[in-house]
């Protein structure tokens, strides 16, 4: 399977609600809320399969201290086959966001695939610290 992994570019608000609608967290929020949501995000990540948008995540930091992970989200239909390995990779080795020194993320039922990347969790939800693995 050939995915494209792609940071920041213009995005069809629409295919990303479609999306969202596949995330219990996530579902009914608008085009319009979303539009809005992507103006004020610092990073973010999205896998294509040619023209079909199947994996997003993004970022919220200063660049440099702190950094949180929000909405990381595969298409069920391309789920287990490594896209979500493939997005995390791309985030994790951003040449800004590899270099601060702690990332943060909530999950309810999701540590065991977080784990994978480096994160470990504590009473503060999971944590990456700079220079964990991968
Ligand atoms: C969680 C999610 C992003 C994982 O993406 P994915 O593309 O299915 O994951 P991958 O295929 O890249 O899996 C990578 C590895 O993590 C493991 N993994 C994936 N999801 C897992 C889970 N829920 N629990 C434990 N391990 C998991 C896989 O088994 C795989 O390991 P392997 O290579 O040894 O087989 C995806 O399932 C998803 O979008 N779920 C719905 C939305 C969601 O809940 N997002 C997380 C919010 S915190």
């Amino acid at each position: 399977m050939d995915i494209t992994y792609r940071e920041g570019e213009p995005l069809d608000v629409d295919q990303l609600r479609r999306l969202y609608e596949q995330a219990p967290w996530a579902r009914g929020r608008s085009t319009d809320g979303i539009a809005r949501m992507l103006a004020n995000t610092d990073y973010y990540f999205t896998g294509w399969d040619g023209p079909r948008l199947v994996a997003f995540a993004r970022v919220l930091t200063d660049g440099i201290y702190r950094a949180t992970l929000w909405d990381v989200v595969v298409d069920a239909a391309y789920q287990g086959r490594g896209v979500g390995e493939g997005l995390m990779g791309v985030i994790l080795s951003h040449p800004v966001l590899s270099r601060v020194e702690k990332f943060w993320l909530n999950t309810r039922d999701k540590q065991k695939f977080y784990e994978r990347f480096g994160f470990v969790s504590s009473s503060q939800g999971m944590v990456r610290e700079l220079g964990a693995c991968p």
